[in-house]
């Protein structure tokens, strides 16, 4: 396989963002590594992923709207990733190349080190690619989801796909069914003051915002009011990171590091 120096690894995305190249460069700085991680805003997947082969990239990140264009593109796929339907990390492997979802491990951990998943009820407000993930990762954790979304149309086909429950439109929640809440809609990010639902929370609830600016979302600073415990979507975006991280440099991810890194961009971000 063709080999750089330094090892490249990178994101493909329409726009670059730089939240990933942060959080990765302080993986490897710490971890010792003489690692580059770069942000590729491209145009062509299919490209994207045949210059993974020729430049004999590590590893590559993959962010909307690409997560399943490049699948065909890929020698293998992990089955978590084929049933999720989306691919959001690359590993190359000697040339060979293996898509992953790291973002339903991310999620799934975030959740786990609050809670043991295994029997809850969970509600997962959202249908869209991100909501996928989640739906998949708690359900193989064992919790027991229903599905909430704007567009009962998407909903229902999302919560048929997978073998979970669709319980209408988000008016439809109510708190007292459930013992977790997880945001996976777009509502609420970078729009500090809006929360996706209007009714009061109950103080048993564990509440989930997977939207990552701000950190404290509305949502979660209502549910911190309402005596809830709160995760931000931060601690999903971290783990799904640490994922990638392994898989890269075979090695554990410098968790801690990593998200001092994440919390700085985004406090650097809010405030330009
Ligand atoms: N923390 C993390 O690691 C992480 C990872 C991935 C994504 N995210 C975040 O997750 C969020 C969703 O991403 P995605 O890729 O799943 O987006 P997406 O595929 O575009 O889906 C958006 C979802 O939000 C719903 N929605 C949008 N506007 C709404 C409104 N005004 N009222 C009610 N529902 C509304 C959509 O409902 P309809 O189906 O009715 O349109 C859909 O369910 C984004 O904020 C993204 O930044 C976080």
């Amino acid at each position: 396989m063709p080999r750089s120096i330094p090892t490249l690894c990178g994101s493909i995305t329409a726009e670059p963002f730089s939240l990933a190249v942060r959080i990765h460069t302080a993986a490897y700085q710490a971890l010792g590594l003489d690692y580059t991680f770069v942000c590729f805003g491209v145009e062509n997947p299919e490209l994207a992923v045949q210059a993974i082969r020729t430049l004999g990239i590590r590893g590559m990140s993959v962010s909307m709207p690409y997560k399943a264009a490049v699948m065909p593109f890929l020698d293998e796929i992990d089955p978590a990733a084929k049933a999720i339907g989306a691919v959001n990390t690359i590993n190359n492997q000697n040339g060979r190349l293996t898509g992953y979802n790291s973002d339903f491990i991310g999620a799934v951990r975030a959740l786990q080190e609050a809670t043991d998943l295994n029997g809850q009820k969970l509600a997962l407000l959202g249908a869209g690619g991100a909501a996928r993930a989640v739906a998949y990762g708690a359900k193989q954790a064992g919790a027991q989801v229903t599905i909430f979304n704007r567009s009962a149309e998407r909903g229902k086909a999302l919560a048929q796909d997978l073998g979970v429950d669709f319980g209408g439109s988000l008016h439809d929640f109510v708190a007292t069914d459930f013992a977790i809440l997880v945001n996976a809609t777009s509502v609420g990010f970078r729009a500090p003051e809006v929360n996706p639902i209007a009714q009061k929370l109950h103080a048993d609830l564990l509440v989930m915002d997977i939207a990552f600016i701000p950190v404290r979302t509305k949502l979660l600073q209502d549910a911190a009011k309402a005596g809830c415990r709160t995760i931000p979507g931060t601690r999903m975006l971290l783990h799904q990171a640490c994922k990638q991280v392994e898989l890269y440099t075979e090695r554990p991810a410098p968790l801690a590091v990593m998200e001092k890194a994440l919390l700085d961009a985004i406090e650097a971000m809010t405030h330009a």
